[in-house]
């Protein structure tokens, strides 16, 4: 060997292998802090996959502020609402006391695409201002394109106040084509 090769102790050797060193802990680095950045993310996206859905009883009124009769719009907080969810976490149901002890309730959420219903006493039918969905009395599709009956909600009486079963606004099950 002559002393013109280089060599890896040579000057020149040596500063290129330290800049290929610095080039891969610059890449190792800038991976791993996008990882950190990136996991809250991740996180985000990917809890409401594996999280079980929350049911929570929600007090909705007094008993004797419900008249047996007809039905009337309640409001309550959906269960699974995170505290910066403002006015989006209200749901509405609509509830009928049937006799002294029974209560019906159905969500608001038309099961087409999810508009609110709307009760009219007279003909005693729910119509969903979208499409043009009507439902019975008992939940029941009576006319247009709702699938399936509106959602039916658990309602219990404690202590004296009516609780309405709060979980997750039940998804459509229409098909977008
Ligand atoms: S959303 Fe109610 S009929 Fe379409």
């Amino acid at each position: 060997m002559t002393s013109d090769q280089p060599t890896n102790e040579t000057p020149c050797c040596q500063q290129q292998q330290r800049r290929t060193f610095l080039a891969r802990l610059s890449i190792a680095l800038s991976a791993v802090i996008g990882v950190i950045i990136a996991l809250p993310g991740i996180g985000f996206v990917l809890a409401p996959v594996f999280r079980k859905p929350k049911q929570k009883w929600r007090k909705v009124g007094k008993l004797e502020d419900f008249k047996v009769g007809g039905f009337v719009l309640v409001q309550y907080e959906d269960s699974s609402s995170v505290p910066w969810a403002g006015i989006t976490a209200k749901e509405g149901a609509w509830i009928r006391r049937a006799s002294e002890t029974e209560f019906i309730a159905f969500s608001i959420n038309c099961r087409h695409l999810g508009c609110p219903v709307r009760w009219v006493d007279d003909p005693r039918l729910f119509m969903c201002p979208c499409h043009g969905g009507v439902y019975y009395e008992d939940g029941t599709v009576a006319a247009g394109p709702p699938p399936e009956p509106l959602q039916r909600l658990n309602v219990r009486i404690n202590n004296g106040q009516v609780e309405i079963e709060s979980g997750p606004t039940p998804l459509t099950l229409t098909k977008i084509t």
